[in-house]
């Protein structure tokens, strides 16, 4: 039996437990900025932001503030039949700065929640319209998380396998592959061909039984940081307008600056029908999460209640009033000190560093979007991919992790995605001793 502390009882998401006998779970007793430390006072650089929630480093005093000022008032009350005004102030400035033409914010509490929730909102909408539109569409390699709901929308074999017989039927289209262009194309070039699969997809489905089609806006995260153009986006758009399927955009994971932007859909300037937001919502203080709709979609609930149209998704923490407070100062922080507009010069870092990098042998595929950075490894020799049993990307993350850097690969693909306000000397520190690590394992 293990007798080490970390392992004795406590069972972590997404890990192999035996992998924690040869490198057990880092403890942090502490976290400030970007730096993550351990009980001996070593630091570590949080590259992935703990999993793509922390936005402007860790304990920021806004959040902290906000957080403790709305403890001593209320902390949380059932969010049916009652209402409070985090809450309502967090719905109108929330609305001020998405995507326009969203006018309706459903609490939920996570990020799969809130995809469960936009799939269910999409299919009762079109259940009150009296068409029997029950399918939906995904990309292939898509996450949108692992309850059932959202699972079965996830294309990601490693997830889903297991669990198949469990799942609701959703049609897979090819995702775009930029790194490997289907159409040979480069991104100057890029006109979104391969969004014929999308299409075709549909048209397979048919298009008058698909009640809505999720995406990750230009980042499939999970699915090795695969980027894509925002000229997919309109098209999306328009063929969801046209075949009148919900657009629904999963920015679980993208949304809140990573792009550069404050939501991935504002690069292509599009609107969906539903939109889903978690991950850096409380800036990474507090699971939360939301729902955004079109008014159309609201008004198909609206009616007397003899007619049962109500949309009966309920969380207990709907609407918590500390995750609406820490929402609401994420807002004011993204305002008060420009964080779209001061992180400009660490993306266009970013850009450098990582073309310093992609010159490393083994490192192939550099790409980035935003604040997010990603590469692959390859036998530098061969050029072809490692033997996944090598483990090559937990190698070079270990590796990194003992100098200081937290990095957690998807296989073979490492990525950066650091909290938005990393300074540029951190920045390079990261990209530095990651090429270190890279040039010392593979
Ligand atoms: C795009 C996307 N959707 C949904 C989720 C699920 O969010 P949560 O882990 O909070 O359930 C994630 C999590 O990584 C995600 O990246």
């Amino acid at each position: 039996m293990n007798t080490h502390r970390s392992l004795a009882h406590v069972w972590y998401p997404c890990s192999q437990m035996k992998d924690y006998e040869t490198f057990t779970p880092l403890k942090i007793v502490k976290a400030r900025g970007v730096y993550l430390y351990d009980a001996a006072g070593k630091r570590y650089i949080d590259a992935v932001s703990s999993w793509w929630v922390n936005l402007f480093g860790h304990c920021d005093t806004g959040l902290s503030r906000a957080l403790s000022s709305q403890m001593k008032k209320l902390e949380h009350v059932i969010f049916a039949g009652c209402t409070h005004e985090p809450a309502l102030a967090y719905a109108e400035e929330l609305l001020r700065v998405a995507p326009e033409g969203l006018s309706r914010v459903f609490f939920t509490d996570n990020g799969s929640s809130a995809v469960e929730a936009a799939l269910k909102m999409s299919f009762q909408y079109w259940q009150q319209q009296g068409h029997a539109r029950q399918r939906f569409i995904a990309l292939t390699g898509a996450y949108h998380g692992e309850t059932l709901g959202a699972l079965s929308a996830g294309g990601i074999k490693l997830y889903r396998d297991v669990f198949a017989p469990m799942l609701m039927k959703v049609r897979f289209a090819q995702a775009p592959s930029c790194c490997n262009c289907p159409f040979g194309k480069t991104p100057e070039l890029c006109g979104a061909e391969c969004f014929v699969f999308l299409e075709k997809a549909l048209e397979k489905e048919g298009t008058d039984t698909v009640a809505g089609i999720i995406v990750e806006p230009l980042v499939q995260c999970a699915n090795r940081m695969n980027m894509y153009p925002a000229v997919y986006l309109q098209k999306l758009r328009k063929l969801c307008t046209r075949e009148k399927a919900h657009f629904i955009a999963d920015e679980i994971a993208v949304g809140f600056g990573r792009t550069g932007k404050m939501f991935a859909c504002d690069h292509a300037a599009v609107t969906p029908d539903i939109m889903c937001l978690s991950k850096g919502i409380t800036g990474g203080w507090m699971p939360f999460s939301v729902v955004l709709a079109m008014e159309k979609i609201y008004k198909a609930f609206y009616a007397g209640h003899a007619k049962n149209r109500a949309f009966l998704h309920s969380h207990s923490y709907s609407g918590n009033a500390l995750g609406c407070a820490l929402a609401r100062e994420v807002l004011a922080i993204f305002r008060r000190r420009a964080i779209i507009r001061n992180m400009a010069p660490a993306v266009s870092l970013l850009g450098t560093l990582l073309a310093g990098l992609g010159k490393i042998p083994g490192v192939v595929h550099m790409r980035q979007t935003g604040l997010i950075g990603a590469f692959d490894l390859v036998n530098p020799t061969t050029g072809r991919p490692f033997d996944p049993r090598k483990r090559m990307g937990l190698r070079v993350a270990r590796a990194a992790i003992q100098r200081g850097v937290f990095l957690r690969p998807l296989g073979d693909t490492l990525y950066f995605m650091p909290p938005l306000t990393i300074r540029e000397k951190e920045l390079s520190t990261l990209v530095k001793i990651t090429g270190t690590v890279v040039r010392d394992t593979v």
